[in-house]
């Protein structure tokens, strides 16, 4: 018989306290959760996922008031938390309480990654369970991040004690990463855009600067199999196509929104590039997007896909 999902939610809290892994539905993607307290748990993540331990995991919360004895906030990083939390906004700041939040976790630096995530599932989840969450994207190593349940149980479902089905993620993209160390610095474009961050906290300096804090910025790590040709007005013989704005409907055409909204094409981008991959294409083509407002993360993401970013 089914459970309710009440119980679903305590028995998924309680495998994360016993140190097992959880799939775990958020706005922005599907995470592979793990208490952020325990190595172990920790250690199972970067196993399942595939993923190099020097790369920091997020730490999720249920609210400002726990992230708050994790971390040292400034008044940037309240006035960013207060304005975005919860939600698509993850914020490294100094850690305060390296037990909370484990040094396998922040990959042994003094910062810490915090994020308050909006979807409803998460926030029942976090606070039944007390403590930090760390959840990195649950696609393994290098792949694009899951954004519906079936893509999540396909990737790391099988490294999970419980998963719980959220839907399909309202936002499509990863959070957007700010540090807050000495100058505002946008590590990773997201969700919350950089003139959204901006018009809270003044201007972000760029993070090229800050390379050594952003280890997780690898080249290829959104890619599908196929290779993929930005920019493309047409696709080629063979190819998929994702097109944005009007274009003639095809069999290998995903249209990551046909009335050019940017909202609508971040939330599509992941599954479409999954789906045009299943099809084993010669490549995959992909229509000009703006750079403007969210379309510079969707830009960041496609830009990785295609292997331009180092
Ligand atoms: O939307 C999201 O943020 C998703 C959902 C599941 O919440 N999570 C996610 O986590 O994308 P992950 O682990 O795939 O990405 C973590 C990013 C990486 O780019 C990593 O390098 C950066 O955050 N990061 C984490 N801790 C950091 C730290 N202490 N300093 C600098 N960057 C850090
Ligand atoms: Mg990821």
């Amino acid at each position: 018989m089914a459970q309710t999902l009440d119980a679903e939610i305590l028995s998924a809290a309680a495998a994360l306290r016993a140190g097992a892994l959880v799939i775990l539905p958020t706005e922005t993607v599907y995470g592979l959760a793990a208490d952020a307290a325990n190595p172990r748990a920790v250690a199972a993540v970067y196993e399942a996922k595939g993923r190099p331990s020097f790369n920091p995991l997020i730490a999720h919360v249920a609210d400002l008031a726990t992230a708050r004895r994790i971390a040292r906030f400034d008044d940037r990083a309240e006035r960013l938390a207060q304005a975005f939390w919860p939600g698509p906004l993850t914020l490294v700041l100094p850690v305060a309480d390296t037990a909370a939040v484990c040094d396998l976790a922040r990959a042994g630096l003094d910062t810490v990654a915090l994020r308050s995530p909006a979807h409803p599932l998460a926030r029942r989840l976090l606070a039944a369970v007390g403590g930090p969450v760390v959840a990195p994207s649950a696609n393994r190593s290098g792949r694009p991040s899951p954004t519906t349940f079936a893509d999540a149980l396909e990737e790391t479902g099988a490294a999970a004690a419980a998963a719980l089905d959220g839907g399909a993620s309202a936002v499509g993209l990863e959070s957007t990463v700010v540090a807050l160390l000495d100058q505002a610095r946008l590590l990773r474009p997201g969700a919350v855009t950089r003139a959204e961050i901006e018009a809270v906290i003044g201007p972000l300096a760029e993070a090229e600067a800050d390379a050594k804090r952003s280890p997780g910025r690898l080249a290829r790590h959104y890619a599908p199999q196929a290779p993929v040709r930005l920019e493309a007005e047409t696709p080629g013989p063979g190819e998929a196509y994702l097109a944005f704005g009007a274009a003639p409907a095809g069999d290998r055409v995903w249209n990551l929104s046909p009335t050019g909204d940017l909202r609508e094409a971040a939330a599509n981008l992941f599954a479409s590039l999954r789906e045009a991959d299943r099809t084993n294409p010669v490549g995959i083509a992909v229509a000009p997007i703006p750079h403007e407002g969210l379309g510079e993360a969707i830009n960041d993401r496609l830009k990785r896909a295609a292997g331009f970013i180092g």
